[in-house]
């Protein structure tokens, strides 16, 4: 199977290049080496490889940013999935899309299931939405889309690696998160294997994916500060401190509870996702093998950051 990944750059893009199974022959681009809003550009890297599936990992992810950024968001989100869209119908290749419980509007009182009725509040849903509808109404039943949540990894741009950052500033006393939006997390590595399982199954539709269990932003940062000071991942840890939403307003709305049902994901895939505290221990152990290799291979000059 021939599979091209976009946005090959990024946290979960990372980890699917490299989490690939050894049957599939991978092309991974970032953004250097492909923009999905260049419609030449996309139409040559798709009859280039000629891939069995597109796996579009490239996203504008700012999600306070878009709400000033539309167009942007819009563009990759939402433009561009119709390009790989079209270029995967001229190829005859299948498109998963991943995409956000942003869909959401989190009033609801339980899990959302697939088919639930999305409501996005701000730009990034929206847009994010709009890509997945392209996608459905372009393949059909040869597009995937795959909701997930809070996705985090060792590396790049992401909440556990900025509580690492906040809680080991000497001078502060606390970091405040909120304790009142509800989700799950889903780490960059167990949600690759998730993605590539659905793939190898050739699922098609609407699937949700994120670890198992529930937790607030403030639990999931109580659990990284247990976590890290348990792995020497930090030696010193500023507690965490529970705010509301309202103490902590953002340019975007943020949907209370956006738990999202993934039984019939697990069903597909033949297991449900270990819980959400044991994948983030395993990408926490990543973080300390990582920070022990760069300690030994620094020049004695070198000083740690
Ligand atoms: N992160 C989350 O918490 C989260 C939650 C739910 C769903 N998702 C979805 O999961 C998917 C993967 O997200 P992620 O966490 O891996 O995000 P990420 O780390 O921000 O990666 C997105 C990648 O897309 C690249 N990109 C942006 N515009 C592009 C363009 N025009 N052409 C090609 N590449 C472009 C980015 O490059 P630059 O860095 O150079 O801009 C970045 O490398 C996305 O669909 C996202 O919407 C993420």
């Amino acid at each position: 199977m021939r599979v091209l990944i976009t946005g090959a750059g990024g946290q979960l893009g990372a980890a699917l290049v490299a989490t690939a199974p050894p049957a599939c022959e991978v092309r991974g681009l970032d953004r250097a080496a492909l923009d999905i809003t260049d419609p030449e550009a996309v139409r040559r890297a798709v009859a280039a490889f000629r891939p069995d599936w597109i796996l579009n990992a490239a996203a504008y992810t700012a999600v306070d940013r878009a709400e000033e950024d539309r167009e942007a968001a819009f563009a990759i989100n939402a433009d561009a999935v119709r390009l790989l869209a079209e270029n995967a119908a001229a190829e005859g290749a299948r498109l998963l899309h991943v995409s956000t419980d942003f869909v959401f509007d989190g009033r609801q009182s339980k899990p959302y299931r697939p088919l639930d009725p999305p409501h996005p509040l701000g730009v990034y849903g929206m847009s994010k939405r709009a890509g997945e509808e392209t996608a459905l109404e372009l393949l059909g039943d040869e597009a995937l889309i795959v909701r997930t949540a809070w996705v985090y990894a060792a590396t790049g741009r992401n909440f556990m690696l900025t509580m690492l950052r906040l809680m080991a500033e000497p001078e502060r006393p606390f970091v405040g998160v909120v304790a009142d939006q509800i989700g799950t997390p889903s780490s960059a590595p167990g949600l690759a294997a998730a993605l590539w399982g659905l793939v190898q199954r050739q699922a098609s539709g609407i699937h949700h994916w994120t670890e198992a269990g529930v937790a607030s932003w403030y639990d999931f940062a109580v659990a990284i500060r247990e976590e890290a000071l348990a792995l020497g991942v930090l030696q010193h840890a500023a507690p965490v401190k529970p705010l509301t939403s309202a103490d902590y307003p953002t340019p975007a709305p943020r949907a209370p509870l956006t738990v999202l049902d993934k039984s019939a994901t697990w069903a597909v895939l033949g297991q449900a996702a270990p819980h959400w505290r044991e994948a983030l221990r395993t990408v926490l152990a990543e973080v300390a093998a990582d920070r022990r290799d760069s300690r030994h291979t620094h020049t004695p000059t070198t000083r740690e950051p």
